[in-house]
């Protein structure tokens, strides 16, 4: 079984997203590739009208590991701490606490040099392929970049690979010799994608890679991202608001709130069979295949908008949100359970009340007919 749950301040979070392991590896011994223990990431932006500094702990002890070979999707409505997270695990903004290690290696603390080593094995692929390629630069030279800083090649060798590269990305040799205005969306997300593994990463964390391009399009990347992962043995961290190219993709999901994960598990099992409220109305929104199935599914609406996370609601983070509330989620903050099947649940419907011990929320028939254990 997972470690279970963490305490982190005030709250009490998923300690792991993993697989079944004992020690920091998995039943099968299998060590993560990356494991985030705690993470935590705070800003101090000032509030507009009165100017004074608040508090925002956009990710309030994250944990999770990603096995080699795996997808672990990370969801979650928008401003719940999903960017926030990946770029705190790389120091692309610096965590105030917690521990990332890489193949071992504890990331958070490493001195500027050596953490631009540990940006080899895992690399970053944003939303936006139009600001996120230099648009005065060659293909070719926006390419070239993380291979001349880890990599030990000539120019000559360097050309060769940006070719290949882009051959494996599915665009033609030639087109290193052109700049990023002529290529359609798509075409530039390859290029994108093409630069993250031009120096042989390990780890690719996506970030809503390709949420602005058309399905069309987008069904490609996401065959090019699977051909890459099992090609070239690359493991992800998949970001995104569409939960239909979540499951598709994802080997498990975690399912972040307010700056926590609040549930993680097989794809399949989180899926068909959500134990978080939060999850269930997520999921409640994501179309499905047989129009007699969607019009005998409820549509869960979520009431209003995530609370401002500088003002943390107490007890379950939720709890202003759910129609499942207790009076115990008021005051207390969920102890973590383990669901049926796979994964862990925070929400005291699996520990009190219903009763649910890690079954699906949906066997809930009556909203408000429970009462607090
Ligand atoms: N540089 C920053 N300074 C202050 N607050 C920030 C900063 N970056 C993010 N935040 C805040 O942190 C919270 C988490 O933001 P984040 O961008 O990680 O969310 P997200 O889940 O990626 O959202 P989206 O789905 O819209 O991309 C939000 O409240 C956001 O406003
Ligand atoms: S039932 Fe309570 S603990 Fe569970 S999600 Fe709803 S408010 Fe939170
Ligand atoms: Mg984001």
């Amino acid at each position: 079984m997972t470690e279970l749950l963490r305490t982190s301040g005030d709250t009490t979070v998923p300690d792991t997203v993993g697989h079944e392991r004992r020690g920091g590896a998995d039943v099968t011994g299998v060590e993560p590739l990356l494991d985030v223990k705690d993470l935590q990431v705070t800003f101090s932006p000032r509030r507009k009208m009165f100017r004074e500094r608040v508090e925002l702990r956009a990710v309030d002890g994250v944990s999770f590991q990603l096995f080699p070979g795996e997808t672990v999707g990370l969801v979650g409505e928008s401003g719940c701490g999903k960017s926030t997270t990946a770029r705190g695990l790389m120091r692309l903004v610096e965590p105030s606490g917690g521990s990332v290690t890489l193949g071992g290696q504890e990331l958070l603390g490493l001195p500027a040099g050596k953490m631009r080593k540990a940006r080899k094995d895992i690399q970053m692929v944003f939303q936006d392929p139009y600001s996120s390629l230099d648009p005065s630069m060659l293909v070719l030279d926006s390419i070239a970049e993380p291979i001349d800083v880890h990599l030990d090649l000539d120019r000559a060798q360097t050309v060769e690979r940006v070719g290949e590269l882009l051959q494996r990305v599915g665009l033609p040799p030639e087109y290193m010799y052109r700049y990023p205005h002529e290529f359609s969306g798509g075409q530039r997300q390859r290029i994108t994608i093409a630069r993250a593994i031009a120096a042989d990463p390990r780890i690719l964390v996506l970030d809503e890679a390709v949420s602005a391009l058309d399905v069309s399009t987008q069904n490609q990347v996401i065959g090019l991202l699977e051909d890459l992962s099992r090609d070239a043995d690359l493991t992800y961290l998949f970001i995104a608001h569409d939960l239909s190219v979540v499951r598709h993709i994802s080997d498990r999901v975690a399912v972040m709130y307010l700056g926590q994960i609040v549930e993680h598990g097989d794809v399949d099992r989180v899926f068909d069979a959500p134990a978080h409220p939060y999850t269930e109305a997520l999921l409640s929104a994501v179309p499905l295949p047989s129009p007699k199935l969607q019009r005998s599914r409820e549509r869960i609406v979520l009431a209003g908008d995530p609370p401002d996370p500088s003002r943390v609601p107490p007890g379950c983070r939720f709890h202003t949100r759910c129609k499942y509330v207790m009076d115990v989620c008021r005051t207390v903050v969920p102890l973590p359970t383990p669901t049926v099947g796979s994964g862990e649940v925070a929400c005291h419907l699996h520990t009190s009340g219903p009763q649910l011990a890690g079954r699906s929320v949906r066997e809930l028939a009556t909203p408000h007919a429970v009462v607090a254990g």
